[in-house]
């Protein structure tokens, strides 16, 4: 008898249970990436989950466009991608968990290879059938213990709303340009674009250009003007090392004080005659969708308090991917969707929020105490292996390898070495501690080969 009320009881709780966990929906916001992966993950565990996507298409800033702007329905360009362009780091370091890039490729694809392999993936995992294209989110609040998502048809403008128990936010962050509003622009009869615009090099033929910024945009788009260029400008206060062989109508000047009408006057009081500019000055934070309920405060260079860069801490059950700067961003998306999977699914539950704030509180300190801009709270560099490490402790998910780690620090070697022959390097993995690093093919001088 007892037996059989405990049995009862056990089957009550069970149903409840299950009841709970059935209910439970999730709302991914973004088809890149971020997006893509939370989609695959999120199916493989059977979790009730839509897509929103902006555009009609995957991918997110891997398609590349040849309009800038906006598009045919006057419809605001999301990508930043240019004709040229080339990863900027090594195959595997690319590469989606268990969904290898194919032979034969180039070490460092591509964009067409790598949105080619997107779209792939997509079909590969089925997941475009959960993704609402041309639906933009508008508005997420909180409200009552649930998320109320606002989302608008770009084409029809019909209005949804919906409730949502999670909120996965992959909307990409290099797409809002960060525009540096140097005195005298307007002055100045040339043109002016940012990098989130820059697409063929054609256009500077012949031209004296100035590009600012020396981050991974400003270096490999000046080196592609320069190809065509007359004269390439190349302002920015970088402590870097570059070791680069730079072509002799390359001129490193520092930073910009003002513009006239015919070129620029830098702060060491040079002047320079230049016919266009462009601003490799990065991208802003924006989440015009977030609203305050969400509990984030948000600056153009910094998203905070983030527990592990990605859980909204006074909310925990949003989370923000891709917000991690200095790392393999593929394999640290692709970690942070399972993490999310993992947190929803319920295979693990976070610490508390005073315990999670505790510990954001003590990285905001350190960067604080050594005089850093909040922006570097996004920063892993160093600490990218120690992050995936601590990710797959806590909620069980399997381990980025530390080999991941290891062949970016020795890209960033070759980077340092010569720009224009780090990608001439295939990095092969051997075990998940260790990699070969050989020269492509081409590169190889024939008569070393026997
Ligand atoms: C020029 C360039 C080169 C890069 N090169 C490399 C590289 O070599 N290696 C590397 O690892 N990374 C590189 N990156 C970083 C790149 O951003 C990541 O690889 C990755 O694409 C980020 O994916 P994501 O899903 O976070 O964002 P995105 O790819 O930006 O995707 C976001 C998606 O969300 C959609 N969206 C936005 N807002 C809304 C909304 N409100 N409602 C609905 N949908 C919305 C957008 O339309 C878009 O499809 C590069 C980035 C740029 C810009
Ligand atoms: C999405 O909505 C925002 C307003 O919230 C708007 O600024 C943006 O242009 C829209 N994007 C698209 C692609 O419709
Ligand atoms: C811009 O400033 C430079 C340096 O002062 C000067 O030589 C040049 O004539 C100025 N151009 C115009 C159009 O005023
Ligand atoms: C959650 O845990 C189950 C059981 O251990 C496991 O099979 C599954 O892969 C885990 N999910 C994630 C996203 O880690
Ligand atoms: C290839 O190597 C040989 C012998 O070391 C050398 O003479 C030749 O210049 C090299 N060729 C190239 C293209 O580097």
């Amino acid at each position: 008898m007892y037996s059989r009320v405990f049995i009862f009881v056990l089957c009550i709780q069970m149903c409840l249970f299950y009841k709970i966990r059935e209910k439970k929906r999730v709302c991914v916001i973004g088809a890149g990436i971020a997006g893509l992966s939370s989609a695959r993950y999120l199916k493989e565990e059977g979790i009730d989950f839509v897509v929103f996507e902006a555009t009609k298409y995957i991918g997110g800033t891997w398609r590349y466009d040849p309009r800038v702007g906006t598009d045919e329905n006057g419809l605001p360009l999301h990508t930043s991608m240019y004709k040229h362009l080339h990863t900027n780091l090594p195959k595997p370091t690319m590469e989606l968990r268990g969904f290898p890039l194919p032979d034969g490729i180039p070490s460092f694809p591509s964009w067409k290879i790598y949105y080619d392999y997107l779209k792939d993936y997509a079909k590969h995992f089925d997941i475009e059938k959960y993704i609402q294209f041309r639906h933009n989110v508008t508005l997420v609040r909180r409200e009552q213990n649930v998320w109320k998502v606002t989302h608008e048809h770009v084409i029809t403008g019909e209005v949804f709303e919906e409730n949502y128990d999670y909120v996965i936010v992959g909307n990409g962050h290099f797409s809002t340009p960060n525009m540096p509003n140097i005195r005298g622009e307007k002055l100045f009869k040339g043109t002016i674009i940012h990098s989130h615009d820059y697409r063929v090099p054609d256009v500077y033929k012949d031209r004296r250009v100035l590009v600012v910024g020396a981050g991974p945009s400003g270096m490999d788009i000046g080196l592609d003007v320069a190809e065509c260029s007359k004269s390439l400008l190349h302002s920015h206060h970088s402590k870097v090392n570059f070791r680069t062989p730079f072509p002799p109508h390359y001129v490193r000047k520092p930073d910009v004080k003002e513009f006239n009408e015919t070129g620029v006057i830098f702060v060491d009081g040079t002047y320079e005659e230049i016919d266009d500019v462009i601003y490799c000055t990065g991208f802003q934070y924006d989440y015009p969708f977030l609203d305050k309920t969400c509990g984030l405060d948000i600056d153009p260079h910094s998203v905070v308090p983030l527990y592990k860069y990605m859980v909204n801490i006074r909310q925990p059950s949003m989370v923000i991917l891709g917000l991690v700067v200095r790392a393999c961003l593929v394999v640290a998306l692709d970690a942070q969707a399972r993490y999310a999977t993992a947190l929803i699914k319920g295979n693990f539950t976070l610490p508390s929020e005073a315990e999670m704030m505790d510990e954001w509180q003590r990285r905001a300190d350190a960067i604080r105490s050594k005089g850093l801009r909040m922006s570097h709270i996004h920063t892993l560099a160093e600490k990218e292996d120690e992050y995936y490490a601590e990710l797959s402790e806590q909620s069980g998910i399997e381990r980025v390898p530390p080999v991941m780690f290891k062949i970016r620090a020795m890209d960033i070697e070759a980077k340092l070495e010569n720009l224009y022959t780090y990608r001439h390097y295939v990095y092969k993995v051997i075990d998940d501690n260790t990699f070969v690093r050989t020269l492509e093919k081409e590169q190889i001088n024939d008569t070393l080969v026997i």
